[in-house]
């Protein structure tokens, strides 16, 4: 007899001491929120593939990337974390933040896991939008399936300094004798380092002023990504509609490809950069959708606010913005337990997910308010604070009760918890 198995996609897995899916997100996989017409996720990826095909082409106005939005988000180990350099003791591999389907598949935790079978296949410039998943807190602005967008683009040597006119024959893409430092690779040419970096952030810039209008602020953060160097992230400035001081916000992660990367992938006489930005984050912003569930919401009464420029043939970029349909109140329930003895298996994430797999979109909001340890027998004791809140209507506390009661005694079932 085998093991347990799980199917997903049309296939069949079986099931290790890695498998961690829970059903809330396998009815998930494959939404394919980004391909339905109508949806503000195809609508601001449409934006955004219109702005490239706009100022990015080929001969003959054929557009230079090529987009690609229909990749399983089934990968392997490799695809998402050795293909990119990820160190085989990175956290972000560790089941308590990934889901996996056995030690040999799992759901893609970024779109970059693609990176290096497209480039392998050929491409010299592509954007792939897809779905990823991350286990986490579950808040407003953090949801455990996500969207992002991939953009990668390699040059050879006379793609690089095409726009350098007579000095172009002069110019070097590589130079062995340069060491790596914080502005620059190892055996990439000065030139090579400055054009990259330029041409990048003259792209990422572009399209978020092209998205949010030219007066956007914004600023460049240096950051680390074990497959780029050197990094950055893009930050935006967005006022808050309640009058409150002015945030910076991330808004994607990107850098120059590494080139072990690129000798990995066949392409050794190549340089290039990449980025990837989260959907719903930019989405968020642009729309003013204020949590990021209601991507997920099938209420007619949201999807209408964004049909209108999802009309064929009409103007994608007539401004939307987005309207709260109602606000119903809150309501906030405490829940304090004792860890059994010594238990080390325990891990929030796996709370959040139980949370989630019973309460659904009931709950807004879960965090770890608590925790302290028995002074005598060395007990945990943790409390958290669970939100419960409807978008549809006014739940009453003992609809609340209810769901906050199932998942106090499923937390005992499955960890012997003691409730305080
Ligand atoms: N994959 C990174 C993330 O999800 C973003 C990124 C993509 C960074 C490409 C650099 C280059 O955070």
């Amino acid at each position: 007899a085998s093991a347990k198995s799980l199917f997903l996609c049309g296939q069949e897995f079986e099931s290790d001491d890695y498998t961690n899916l829970t059903d809330r997100i396998i009815e998930q996989v494959n939404c394919g929120l980004h391909r339905q017409r109508g949806h503000p996720l195809w609508l601001l990826t449409n934006r955004i593939v219109g702005h490239f095909n706009a100022n990015y082409t080929r001969s003959r106005s054929r557009p230079l990337f090529t987009v690609v939005d229909n990749l399983s988000p089934i990968v392997t180990p490799e695809q998402n974390f050795d293909s990119l350099l990820i160190p085989a003791d990175h956290p972000s591999r560790r089941p308590s933040d990934v889901y996996y389907l056995n030690r040999g598949r799992l759901l893609r935790g970024h779109t970059s896991a693609h990176q290096c079978d497209l480039l392998r296949q050929g491409l010299d410039a592509f954007l792939v939008v897809g779905d990823v998943y991350r286990r986490d807190e579950i808040d407003r602005s953090h949801f455990p399936v996500f969207h992002q967008m991939e953009g990668v683009r390699i040059y050879s040597q006379e793609q690089l300094f095409a726009g350098a006119k007579d000095s172009a024959d002069s110019l070097r893409m590589f130079d062995r004798s340069r060491n790596r430092t914080d502005e620059q690779q190892a055996g990439h040419s000065v030139e090579t380092s400055k054009l990259l970096e330029h041409e990048l952030k003259s792209c990422l810039e572009g399209l978020a002023r092209r998205l949010f209008g030219s007066s956007i602020a914004y600023r460049w953060v240096p950051a680390y990504f074990p497959f780029t160097h050197p990094s950055w992230e893009l930050e935006v400035r967005h006022s808050q509609s309640d009058g409150g001081e002015a945030d910076w916000m991330e808004m994607l992660g990107c850098g120059i490809v590494e080139q072990r990367l690129l000798d990995g992938c066949g392409l050794p006489n190549r340089t290039g950069w990449a980025f990837g930005l989260g959907l719903e984050r930019w989405a968020m912003q642009l729309f003013s959708v204020p949590d990021i569930r209601l991507f997920w919401s099938k209420d007619p009464a949201f999807l209408a606010q964004f049909a209108q420029p999802c009309q064929p043939g009409a103007d994608l970029w007539q401004p939307v913005q987005y309207k709260p349909i109602s606000v119903y109140p809150p309501c906030p329930m405490d829940l304090s337990f004792w860890l059994p003895a010594a238990d080390a298996s325990f891990h929030s994430n796996d709370f959040y997910d139980l949370v989630r797999s019973i309460a659904g979109d009931l709950v807004e909001q879960v965090s770890l308010i608590d925790e302290f340890r028995h002074p005598k027998d060395g007990r945990m004791s943790l409390c958290y604070r669970i939100v419960y809140r409807s978008h549809e209507r006014t739940l009453t506390s003992e609809e609340a009760r209810t769901v906050h009661d199932q998942i106090a005694k499923s937390a005992v079932t499955r960890w012997a918890v003691q409730i305080r």
